[in-house]
């Protein structure tokens, strides 16, 4: 396989002097050609910096960048060919139809006019606008937003697709329809950077994931690497009975790597466990022998939660108050949402 995207060393500083803020500190990063990596990280960890060196918006203070092969400091003209983005903030304008929007751009990449027209049309079909195709964009939900400048990033085809945060800001079921766009679309083939806030993003829509916080990728794999990672999978056993919860736990620290911990109030416990399915079957025939009768069981592996929580020692999206666009009161307001 080879890599579509590969990032290394870079560093950023916005600002200089006693002010500057580091917002990429030594980032590496690496996208096999036809595959999905989601860059997850909590606000400020400096996602959005990373999309803008890797798209030639922004030139880094150190480190070096390719897209395609091609050097994006030396070559940028030739990476931006190759590439399409979709920022964190839509970019259409509110004045011109979902249509014109879309034509617009195809005649800015010289399709001809009547292949930007074909071209817009698919699109739209594609991206369920093809009813509001003569509307204002003014008019649209902040979801067709959303999927109509994720179409004009496709415009030209291209085979390198970097999406910012493409689902901040939408509720739930536009949530769940772009992530609907975004399968298809890789389905197809285009390889993608995306970055995310969401640990169910990454989960859903990633072949790899990189953890960045603080300008750094402090992990890095596949969802099931980044589980392991945190070692341990934990039995949950919910006894069915109050004065069965002890013994419970005396049966459960003994199979279990630790001590079993106790939330009576849903008659819960939960053990670190080694072994795998296999440890199941052994809860199973102890709890069985000591006639303890048992509502719900189960193996669970970390979640992602868990896994930023103990890579970084906080949860993601904590840093709220350390707003990553605070210089920015027009978009901090929109993030406050
Ligand atoms: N134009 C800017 N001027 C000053 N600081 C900035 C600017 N853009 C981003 N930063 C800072 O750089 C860091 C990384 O920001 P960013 O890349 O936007 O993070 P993310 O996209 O992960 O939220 C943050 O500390 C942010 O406040
Ligand atoms: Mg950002």
């Amino acid at each position: 396989m080879t890599d579509a995207v590969v990032a290394q060393g870079l560093t950023k500083y916005y600002g200089s002097g006693d002010r500057a803020v580091r917002a990429l500190d030594g980032l590496d990063l690496r996208v096999e050609e036809g595959t999905v990596v989601g860059l997850l990280g909590p606000n400020g960890a400096g996602k959005t910096t990373t999309i803008k060196v890797l798209t030639t918006l922004l030139v880094p203070d150190a480190g070096s960048a390719h897209v395609l092969g091609q050097d994006v400091l030396a070559h940028p003209a030739a990476v931006r060919r190759t590439i399409g983005v979709s920022g964190q903030y839509a970019a259409v304008d509110e004045y011109l139809t979902g249509f014109e929007n879309l034509d617009m751009v195809g005649r800015l990449y010289h399709l001809g006019a009547r292949a930007a027209r074909e071209r817009a049309r698919e699109l739209l079909e594609q991206f369920d606008l093809a009813d509001a195709a003569d509307r204002q964009v003014k008019g649209y939900s902040g979801g067709m937003r959303r999927r109509l400048d994720l179409a004009g990033a496709l415009v030209a085809r291209p085979p390198v697709l970097f999406l910012d945060e493409p689902t901040t800001g939408l509720d739930p079921r536009s949530r769940l329809g772009m992530w609907g766009v975004i399968t298809d679309l890789v389905r197809g083939g285009t390889t993608l950077l995306l970055t995310t806030q969401y640990l169910e993003e990454a989960d859903q829509l990633a072949d790899r994931i990189a953890v960045i916080d603080h300008g750094k990728v402090i992990a890095e794999g596949t969802a099931d690497d980044l589980k392991d990672r945190l070692g341990g999978e934990r039995v949950e056993v919910v006894v069915t009975h109050d004065d069965d919860l002890g013994r419970a736990r005396e049966v459960l620290s003994g199979v279990g790597v630790g001590e079993a911990v106790v939330d009576a109030r849903s008659r819960r416990l939960t053990v670190p466990v080694t072994g795998g399915a296999g440890v199941l079957v052994e809860v199973v025939r102890r709890l069985d022998d000591a006639a303890i009768a048992v509502s719900d069981l189960a193996l669970r592996r970390p979640t992602l939660d868990d896994v930023f929580l103990t890579l970084t020692g906080h949860a993601p999206a904590e840093d709220d108050e350390a707003d990553a666009d605070a210089h920015d009161p027009a978009t901090s307001r929109t993030e406050a949402r």
